[in-house]
């Protein structure tokens, strides 16, 4: 009998192609409009298999259905490397496989951190904002000027894959580098410091850790009131990890030169008041959105898949 797959959202062809070579029935959310998770729990069943997003839950109740299904649900095949939306132990548990995408997002989203960084060290809103708005009125001495990065303290918060491809990037930039990381690594490219100093001491501040329980709200009116005036935060990892209601407050007051987002608290939602900083550059979640990044993140899906259904552990699974 043919294995059937169920693909929430539409994704990049080459994991699909793969997985029709292997005569395997895709059935996909063909519309950019996110399913509900009421859509996603009444289509995903009786699938052997589910490709998902960050936007869908699976939570013990969809485990519970995933068991049930006809045939069951073996592996949810997550399309992203971050799987917060995942109850991994509940899944674990009950012997469904939950796969994730690393390695192959690493450097788009390492561009994405370092693309807001140079967007807010050198106003780059403002400055495309007034040539648009016809206000160039020729190269000038003392206007719309930025900061270097050079020179600059960059904090690494979070020293996985990505938090090491954007350390390796600032150096170019000639950044010195310190991180956090919750295990100790030899590295020579930084130094590794505790939070506390590292939010004392950062010039920029980078976010690169996981969303889990310790992380939520990693970042609220304390650790800002910790980090120096004039100081660059920078998330593109989880938008939770930040407290938006605490930054949106922080910035009222002034205390940074400037926030770079790729994400957000509550997605597709963003805080309306922060777009009425001029020092805020964001992003809507694009920080792996690449041709090449979103090819090989379904090709990994699809392979994740493949293992699983011939009885092999699959290669990203989480647990
Ligand atoms: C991830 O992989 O976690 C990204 O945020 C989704 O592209």
């Amino acid at each position: 009998m043919k294995r059937k797959v169920f693909v929430s959202y539409p994704i990049a062809p080459a994991g699909l192609d793969l997985l029709q070579q292997h005569n395997i029935e895709i059935t996909m959310h063909a519309d950019h409009v996110p399913l509900t998770q009421p859509e996603f729990i009444r289509q995903f069943q009786n699938h052997d298999a589910v490709i998902m997003t960050l936007g869908e839950q699976v939570h013990s109740d969809v485990i519970e259905l995933a068991l049930r299904g006809n045939p069951p649900t073996k592996i949810f095949s997550n399309y992203g490397v971050g799987y917060n939306n995942i109850d991994v132990a509940y899944a674990k548990s009950n012997h469904i496989f939950i796969t994730n995408t690393p390695d192959v997002l690493t450097d788009a989203t390492a561009d994405a951190a370092l693309l807001l960084m140079l967007a807010v060290a050198r106003r780059f809103r403002t400055a495309e904002h007034l040539i648009r708005a016809g206000k160039f009125q020729g190269w000038s001495t003392l206007k719309q000027l930025g900061v270097d990065l050079n020179g600059k303290t960059l904090g690494i918060v979070g020293f996985g894959r990505i938090g090491q491809a954007v350390a390796f990037r600032a150096k170019a930039f000639g950044m010195e580098i310190i991180y956090t990381k919750r295990t100790p690594l030899e590295l020579r490219i930084g130094k590794q410091v505790s939070f506390e100093t590292l939010l004392r001491t950062s010039d920029v501040v980078s976010v690169h850790t996981p969303l889990t329980g310790e992380t939520v709200h990693l970042f609220s009116r304390r650790e800002f009131e910790m980090m120096k005036p004039n100081a660059i935060l920078i998330n593109t990892s989880r938008g939770a990890v930040i407290d938006e209601k605490a930054l949106v407050v922080a910035l009222r007051e002034g205390k940074f030169f400037g926030v770079g987002l790729d994400v957000y608290e509550q997605e597709p939602h963003v805080s309306p008041e922060l777009f009425t900083f001029e020092n805020v550059v964001l992003l809507p979640h694009i920080g792996a959105a690449t041709t090449e990044t979103r090819n090989r993140m379904s090709l990994i899906c699809a392979e994740n898949i493949l293992d699983c259904f011939n009885s092999r552990t699959p290669r990203n699974l989480v647990y």
